[in-house]
C-alpha cells in the first residue's frame, strides 16, 4: 500500500532539518520511500491513496524518550508538602518519594496497573507522541519490576506506538534492603539483570538505566549496574545530577550511556564528557518546574561540546505529576531559554537517538518509519508556545492514521 502525503509543509528534521513547503511524503508499508518538495516528485508516482493536508505543517511524530507512566497511586499529599517548604529529598529520606509509589505498585495487579497507566499513555498520544520510553523503578523486587516491563510491553501493543523500555531497579533502595544498598546493588547485578534480559516473547528490557544521586546510588554503585549491562550487550542511560553532583555524567560518559538526564548540577567538564562519548543529554523541565529547582542546567556548555539535546515528559507521580511532552517544550523554551529549533529536534531525532533508534524513528527520511504528527498551526515556531493548548490535529503510525483531531 503506497500513500501520498501532499499539500503540506513539512520539517524532516533529519541531519539537514530541511523544510519543504509545499512538500509531499511518499510511504510504502509503514516506511518512508521519498520526501521532498511536491513539485519535485518523480514523474509517474501512483499512491494507492492520497491524503491531502491542506497546508498544515507535518513533523517526525514526536518521540518522549524519557517517562515513568507506569506506576500505581499518586503523590498529592507531598506535592502539598513541598509547596509549604519541605524538599523533595527530605521527602524520600523519611520513606515517601519512589518507596511511597513503589508500595501501591507492588499491591497493584497487573492488568490494574495496565488500566491506571491507560490514560496517561494516550494523553502523550494525543499530542502526536508515537515512540515512548518507559522505565520499571517502581517494583525494586525481582516480580514487581517483571511486572512493569510486561505493562510497558502490554501498552505497546494495544495502542499504537513504539514502547522502549529501561530497567530501572537502582532508582530507590527498598526498605527489605535497608542499610545494605551495595547487596541491593550485587542482586540487581547478578542476579534480576540478567534473568530479565533473558526474557523473550515479550524480551523484557531495551536499556538499563540507574539514578545516581546521594539520596539513591552512588557512582561507583552505577558504574557496577552499567558494567553488568555491558557484559550482556544492554545500552545505558543514567538519571543524573539532578539534586548534586555526585559524578553520575562522568560513569555515564565511560559506559557511552545513550542518554544523560536531567543535568541541573552538571558542570563543563561533564559536558565535555558527554560531548565525547557522544551521550544525548535529556532535559527534564517539567521536573525543574515541579520541585522548584534554581539550578538551571548547562545549556551553554553542552552546546558548546556539540552535545544532542533532547526535551522529555519524565511523567512521573512525584516530580513531574502529568503527561504532556508539550508542556515540556514549552518549559524548556521559557525556563531553559532552549530555541524552538532546538526543542523541535530534542523531541524528535535527539530523543530517537538517546533510545537507540536513531535510524527508524525521530526523522523523516527514505528508510525511515512512517511515524508523523500533523500540526495546525501557521508556523514550527508554535510547538512549545502554546501552554495547556494541543495543536495537533493528526497522528500517522507505521503509515497509518491512528488519530484525528478537529482543530
Ligand atoms: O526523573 N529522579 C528520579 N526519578 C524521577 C522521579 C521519580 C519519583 O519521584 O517518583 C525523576 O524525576
Ligand atoms: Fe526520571
Amino acid at each position: 500500500m503506497r500513500t501520498l502525503w501532499r499539500k503540506a509543509r513539512i520539517a524532516t528534521c533529519d541531519e539537514r532539518m530541511q523544510v519543504h513547503a509545499p512538500g509531499a511524503v511518499l510511504t510504502r508499508d509503514g516506511i518512508v520511500e521519498w520526501v521532498g518538495a511536491e513539485q519535485e516528485l518523480p514523474a509517474g508516482t501512483r499512491p494507492d491513496r492520497t491524503v491531502e493536508l491542506a497546508g498544515r505543517w507535518l513533523t517526525p511524530g514526536l518521540v518522549d524518550c524519557h517517562t515513568h507512566l507506569v506506576f500505581a497511586g499518586q503523590r498529592a499529599a507531598e506535592f502539598a508538602r513541598r509547596t509549604s517548604g519541605s524538599s523533595y529529598a527530605e521527602i524520600a529520606r523519611e520513606g515517601g518519594g519512589i518507596v511511597s509509589t513503589m508500595r501501591a505498585t507492588r499491591a497493584a495487579t497487573e492488568d490494574s496497573l495496565v488500566e491506571h497507566s491507560r490514560p496517561r499513555l494516550q494523553s502523550l498520544l494525543h499530542e502526536g507522541v508515537t515512540t515512548v520510553e518507559i522505565k520499571s523503578g517502581y517494583g525494586l523486587e525481582f516480580e514487581a519490576e517483571a511486572k512493569m516491563l510486561r505493562v510497558a510491553r502490554r501498552l505497546g501493543t494495544e495502542h499504537p506506538v513504539t514502547v522502549s523500555t529501561s530497567f530501572l531497579a537502582a532508582h530507590a533502595l527498598p526498605p527489605e534492603f535497608g542499610g545494605r544498598a551495595d547487596e541491593y546493588v550485587d542482586t540487581i547485578c547478578s542476579d534480576w539483570l540478567p534473568r530479565l534480559a533473558r526474557e523473550r516473547e515479550p524480551a523484557l528490557v531495551d536499556a538499563v538505566d540507574a539514578y545516581c544521586e546521594d539520596i539513591a546510588f552512588s557512582s561507583a554503585q552505577c558504574d557496577r549496574i552499567f558494567a553488568a549491562a555491558g557484559s550482556l550487550g544492554l545500552p545505558v542511560r543514567l538519571h543524573t545530577e539532578q539534586l548534586s553532583n555526585v559524578g553520575g555524567s562522568q560513569v555515564a560518559a565511560r559506559h557511552r550511556a545513550l542518554s544523560c538526564d536531567h543535568l541541573e548540577y552538571a558542570s563543563e567538564q561533564e559536558a565535555a564528557a558527554l560531548g565525547r562519548s557522544g551521550t544525548v543529554a535529556v532535559m527534564l523541565p517539567v521536573a525543574f518546574y515541579v520541585l522548584a529547582e534554581k539550578q538551571l542546567p548547562p545549556l551553554q556548555a553542552l552546546r558548546a561540546h556539540g552535545v544532542p539535546l533532547a526535551v522529555a515528559s519524565d511523567c512521573n507521580p512525584g516530580s513531574a505529576p502529568g503527561a504532556s511532552l508539550l508542556l515540556a517544550m514549552n518549559m524548556a523554551r521559557r525556563l531553559f531559554g532552549m530555541t524552538s529549533e532546538e526543542v523541535l529536534l530534542g523531541v524528535t531525532r535527539h530523543a530517537a537517538r538517546a533510545l537507540g533508534l536513531a535510524r527508524q524513528r525521530g526523522s523523516i527520511a527514505p528508510g525511515s518509519a512512517a511515524d508523523f504528527a500533523v500540526w495546525s498551526v501557521d508556523t514550527l515556531d508554535e510547538l512549545g508556545y502554546w501552554v495547556g493548548f494541543n495543536p495537533c490535529s493528526m497522528v500517522v503510525k507505521d503509515g497509518a492514521i491512528v488519530l484525528e483531531r478537529p482543530i
